[in-house]
Formats: C-alpha cells, structure tokens, sequence
C-alpha cells in the first residue's frame, strides 16, 4: 500500500467516525424534534444536519470533484452567512427521510473524488496538500457537534449518548469522572495556586506545518508583560458566592433551589456541583466576575504563551491545567493577525473581525478531543451564554 492510499484510508475512517458521532447525538430524537425551533439563537438539528453534508459536498464533491451538485440550488439554504438562525426553520430545508438520504449520498460521492485527488505534502493544490480540505471536513462536523450540544441542553430527558463519551463528549455533571488524565487535576480548593509567566518575547499562533485555521496564522511574536493565570477555571461554588454578593444574574440553566441552586439542563435538576468550572455565562458575567475577584481576564496572547509555557514544561500537550472543560472567555476582541490570508475561504474567519466578537480558548467537555490544540481561537458575540462558556482569571505579576 502506498502511503497516499494509506492516508487516504485513515481519512476515509475518520470521515466515518466523525458521521457515527453525529447520528449518536440525535439518535434518541424523533423527526419532529430534530425540526423543533428551541431557540431563536439556535439553528433547528435539521439545518445543521443538512448545513453538515452540504458543507461536504460543496467542498469535497463540487469543488475538489469538478461535480454537479445533487439537488441544484439546495445550498444556498445551507449558508450560515446568508440565512440568519432565526430564519432557518422557514427554509426550503430537506427533513427526515429525504435529509438522510442525502447525508448518505454525498458521502459516497466524496468517498469516490477522494479516490481520484492527490492529497501528497507536494499536491499542487494547497486545499489538497496533506488532506487538509478533509481536515477542514472533519473539524466542521465535529464544531457543528459542539452546536446541536448546545441546543441538546434545551431537550427534556435528553442524555449524551454512551458512545460519545469515549471521545471527548461528556455531560457537565459527568466532569470529574473524565477518563482523559487532563481533567484529573484537583479542584481550585486544593489547587489554590497560580502559574507565573515570565514577561518577554511570546510565539503565539500555529506553525505553517499541519492543520489549522486561517485565523491561528501565521505564527507572530508578541511582547508581554509578566503575568499570573489561575490554576483552575472558576468554579461554580466561586461564581455561586459571586452571584449572592452582587445579585448578578445567575449562569443559564441555573435556578434557586432553597439555599442552593440546582443546573436545569435537558430538563434535570441535580444540585450544582461547587467544584466544577462555572460554564454557560456571558462575557460580561465573565468580566465583571473578574473584577469583583480583584483579578482581570488573560488576553488571549496571555492564555496562549501559559497553555505553550506549561506544555513547554512537560505539562499537558494541550496546556493549562483544567483546560478543555469549558471555553475561556479572554480579554481580547476578535481580530486578524499581523499578516493573516484568508484560506480557504473569507467567510470562515474575515468576516468576523473586528471589535464585535471576543475570542474563547481552550475548548469545553463538548469539544472533540482532537481539535483541541493551544492555537486554537474560539469567538462569540459577548452577550451568549448558550455557548459552553466560563472563565479563568489573571492579573499582572506583583
Ligand atoms: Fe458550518
């Protein structure tokens, strides 16, 4: 076997495994919820189902392919610029039945054109080069995984499929009981300390090698003045003391419950547990909590020289301790770069830059464990809570 043909079979699993946890996440769902609208921030699983394979066959069956679409003007519905999520559930979209077969078709299409493609390190085409359009494919379906997730949270009696477990999708209160040794590390009580980073000259940003988004390039230096970063994020029983004392509102899916609170996601109500990373409050939560703590948000130049400084000290690959539980709120606004291309396409990250969006770090309980990478540059709009969101503090060193 030559070793295009062997990449081209670890591609074609991956595209597998990427589909399996798909069908996992919604197969204790009928059709009619998949096509609920439950929020008007939120896409119906329908769409995203759809947007998923569209996506596919767009790029690895039209554009890689030189094929006729299946089903002619189909894919402007699926165009997350174009049809705004409150609008969605209006669209011509495919259902049930129909929206399966589709799935199923084109992967089958994209299965035949990987065949034909030269995916080699000296491709011609830099979308084929090393896979990375494949790549690209895989990481979108499982971001659009992290999405229905999000939405699951709004389902009545909703569990997250065993399965998935194994692969880095696990239920909040499900946290300490994590397999991956990066969640074993003590809550904030024991752990009370910070991790020191010296000032100096910082490489921020991924290396030209491998697979990456545009926005996590190119790899820059940055300047910084000495910092400390908590250990842990903040904990539930710290953002719970927070709330009573400046009658903030508050996380989603929190509510009183006597002298405590309970979480009320996919309609449970289980006690919050104190010890866990506080997830699902804004950046404005996340800030003012910050202040109130007498600390400030790291910049997201500081999240990212702490996760490579502790990665560069034998610590965990993926860096700060406690990462990868829940997206980290930083300081910082959404913006390119210094000498950012835009690659493969504009909509991906150009069209959010500016000073509307602040950037996540990290990843959450929902994100694949293989997207995870200290380069990796999350954004919202600050007001969202529905995201898997919570939040570190910093502070200038004393
Ligand atoms: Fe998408």
């Amino acid at each position: 076997m030559t070793a295009q043909s062997s990449s081209k079979e670890a591609i074609g699993e991956r595209l597998a495994a990427a589909r399996r946890r798909t069908y996992e996440l919604i197969e204790p769902l009928d059709d009619e919820q998949l096509n609920r609208v439950f929020s008007p921030i939120l896409s119906p699983l329908a769409w995203d189902l759809g947007h998923i394979a569209n996506f596919e066959e767009l790029w690895l069956v039209q554009t890689v392919g030189g094929r006729e679409p299946l089903h002619g003007e189909l894919g402007r519905f699926y165009d997350a610029i174009e049809n705004p999520r409150t609008s969605r559930n209006e669209l011509p979209i495919l259902r049930d039945a129909e929206l399966r077969a589709y799935l199923a078709e084109v992967r089958e299409r994209a299965l035949e054109v990987l065949e034909e493609v030269d995916i080699s390190p000296d491709a011609s085409d830099p979308l084929l080069r090393e896979g990375f359009v494949y790549e690209m494919l895989i990481a979108h379906e499982h971001q659009h995984n992290e999405t229905m997730l999000q939405l699951l949270q709004m389902v009545d009696g909703y569990g997250v499929p065993e399965a998935l477990k194994s692969v880095g999708c696990l239920s909040p209160g499900q946290l300490p009981v994590q397999l991956d040794r990066q969640f074993e590390y003590p809550p904030v009580r024991e752990a009370p300390h910070a991790l020191f980073v010296p000032g100096g000259e910082h490489e921020i940003g991924a290396s030209a090698r491998g697979f990456a988004y545009d926005n996590e390039r190119p790899r820059h230096t940055v300047e910084l003045a000495a910092f400390e970063v908590d250990a842990f994020p903040v904990t539930n029983g710290e953002y719970a003391r927070f709330v009573e004392d400046t009658d903030a509102e508050p996380p989603l899916y929190w509510e009183r419950e006597g002298d405590g609170w309970v979480h009320t996601a996919m309609g449970r109500r289980e006690p919050i547990a104190p010890e866990l990373p506080v997830i699902h409050v804004s950046w404005h939560e996340a800030d003012a909590f910050a202040r109130w703590a007498g600390k400030r948000l790291p910049s997201e130049q500081e999240w990212e020289a702490a996760a490579r400084s502790v990665a560069a000290d034998g610590g965990d690959p993926h860096g700060l301790p406690g990462a990868g539980q829940v997206w980290e709120w930083t300081a910082s606004d959404f913006v390119a770069y210094p000498g950012f291309e835009a690659f493969p396409y504009e909509e991906y990250s150009q069209v959010f830059f500016g000073d509307e969006y602040k950037v996540l770090r990290g990843g959450s309980w929902a994100t694949h464990r293989e997207d995870l990478r200290p380069s990796f540059r999350n954004w919202d709009l600050p007001e969202r809570r529905q995201i898997f969101s919570g939040l570190r503090c910093a502070r200038d060193a004393r």
